[in-house]
Order: structure tokens, then sequence, then C-alpha cells
């Protein structure tokens, strides 16, 4: 199918905050406890070792659950030089807690709100990701972001939790009417909202169901990628595929690393652990 990029609840400054954060929250709860972080892993530990990411700032990391799951998957798998990682957002910090311990206190919250199409250069890092948002991003902004992270040199890593399909959001569903209705007494803010719009007037499941339905239709194909890739920078080397099984379990992945990775990675081989920038 064609891409559509509908309105999305969690989008909208308009939106009152107990919504936007109702959604973010369940999201990364929903996909930390599932398989999504274990089939992310690999791709991970790809990206960091093929680009000696050292010091990785993830952008739009919602609540940071899904970006700590999938370091806590990698370490579990046995990767070795785990990177520090920079949690990062448009709309600042909203940790939730439980974070830190799950990804072994590698994971940590950039205080200010952080842009993905205009990154602080305060901020040091050597590599950047994207998990569960570059969907966000019209094809404008998507070769923006592209574009920026070729321009500063930094390795950019981009996992979406399933093709754009929105079939694919099946096994998700039932995980995130419970997360919905667990939410209010696990959310550190506005409780009193979330659960009178989840218990009272039900609305928030049918939100974030409509975000969920938008978002599986706004994903950005490998191929669309890969052409904004190539216009942005045509001597990076670029790779998108899928990770998973049968139909339903899919993830789709995009990453892209400088040429001199690509010289890097073979002499790697012979000459011991990547430098970092
Ligand atoms: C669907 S949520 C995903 C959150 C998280 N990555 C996860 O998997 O749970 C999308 C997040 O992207 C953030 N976001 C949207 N536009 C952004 C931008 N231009 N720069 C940084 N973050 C952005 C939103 O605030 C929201 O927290």
């Amino acid at each position: 199918m064609g891409r559509v990029h509908l309105f999305e609840f969690n989008d909208s400054r308009f939106c009152p905050r107990f919504v936007r954060d109702s959604v973010v929250e369940v999201l990364g709860r929903v996909i930390a406890a599932g398989p999504i972080p274990e089939l992310a892993a690999p791709i991970f530990v790809r990206f960091i070792e093929k680009g000696g990411v050292r010091r990785l700032l993830d952008l739009g990391s919602g609540t940071g659950m899904t970006t700590a799951a999938i370091v806590a998957a990698a370490e579990r798998a046995g990767a070795g030089d785990i990177p520090e990682v920079v949690l990062s957002d448009l709309r600042g910090g909203r940790e939730a807690s439980g974070v830190a311990a799950i990804c072994n206190g590698r994971c940590r919250f950039w205080p200010e709100p952080v842009d993905a199409m205009a990154v602080d250069p305060a901020i040091a890092h050597d590599g950047r990701s994207f998990f569960c948002v570059f969907h966000h991003f019209r094809p404008a902004e998507a070769r923006q972001v592209i574009a920026a992270a070729a321009r500063d040199g930094k390795p950019v890593l981009i996992i979406e939790p399933f093709p754009r399909n929105p079939l694919y959001l099946r096994p998700l569903f039932f995980p995130s009417l419970l997360a919905y209705l667990a939410n209010p007494f696990r959310t550190r803010r506005d409780r009193f909202f979330k659960f009178v719009f989840t218990f009272i007037v039900p609305l928030l499941p049918f939100l974030g169901l409509w975000d969920g339905l938008v978002s599986a239709m706004r994903i950005h194909s490998g191929d669309e990628l890969l052409a904004m890739a190539r216009a942005a920078a045509p001597d990076w080397q670029w790779e998108h595929g899928r990770a998973g099984f049968g139909f339903l379990r899919q993830i789709s992945f995009f990453m892209g690393f400088p040429p001199r990775h690509a010289e890097g990675a073979a002499m790697d081989r012979d000459a011991g652990p990547p430098v970092s920038r």
C-alpha cells in the first residue's frame, strides 16, 4: 500500500498532555514486553559494531522503554561493547520508572527537549537512532533528518515495529488494551485524567488504536528511505531490510554509515575494536 500521513493524537501539540503521554507510555511498555527488542537486538549490535558507536543519541525516545529494552536484549545476546545511550525527545524527558534498571544504567535522559530535525551540537554523540519514531516524519522531514545525520557524519539507525501494513498491528491489539487498563496505576503523572478517560469515559484505548493504525500506514518503506538517503549522501553505505518470522512478526530497519566506516570495518577485523570518534 502507498504511504498515507493522517493525524495522530500523540503527535499533536493541541492534544492534552495526558492523552499524548498515555499513547507513548503504553507503546513503550507493549514493545518492551513483546518480541520486538529480541528481533531488534542483532540489528542494533550490527549497527554499533559497524559504526563504532560508543555514545548513541536516541531521538524521539518517548518514555525510553523501547530503547532500554533493545539495549538490554543486545546485552543478553552477548554483545560486547554496548554504548552509552542518551535518550531524548521533542517533548523533553518523560522517563518511565524502571528504564535505568532495564538497561543496567546505560541509558540516561537528556533533560532538555531535542528536535530530531535540529540536533543540538552540544550533545556529544557518534551515532543516532530512531526506534518506532521515524514514521512521524513526512517525507520532506525524513529527508532532512537523514541529510542532517549524513552532514554531521553520524551513523544512523532506524527501526520500525513493523512494515507498512495495519495488519501487522494484530498481535499488539490485546497487549495494548491490557496496557491501557493498567496505565493509570503505573504512570507517573496525570493519573486522575488517565483513570477517568480509561474507566469512566473509555476514550484512551480508542485514541491509541487510532494512532496505531495511522502509524502503520505512515511507515516509510526501505526503498523510500533508500532513495532519500542516496540523494542526501550518495557515497554513504545504506542497508535496509526486515527481521522476524511469519507474516505478522516482522520489524523493518534501515541504517547508514559514512564511507570511512566501510574501510574501518574491513580494518577492524585485523586491528581490534573500532576507535570511537
Ligand atoms: C510513537 S512515540 C515513540 C516513542 C519511543 N521511541 C518508543 O518506541 O516508545 C514518538 C515519539 O517521538 C517524539 N517526536 C515526534 N517528533 C519528534 C521530533 N521532531 N524530534 C524528536 N522527537 C520527536 C514524540 O514526542 C514521541 O515521544
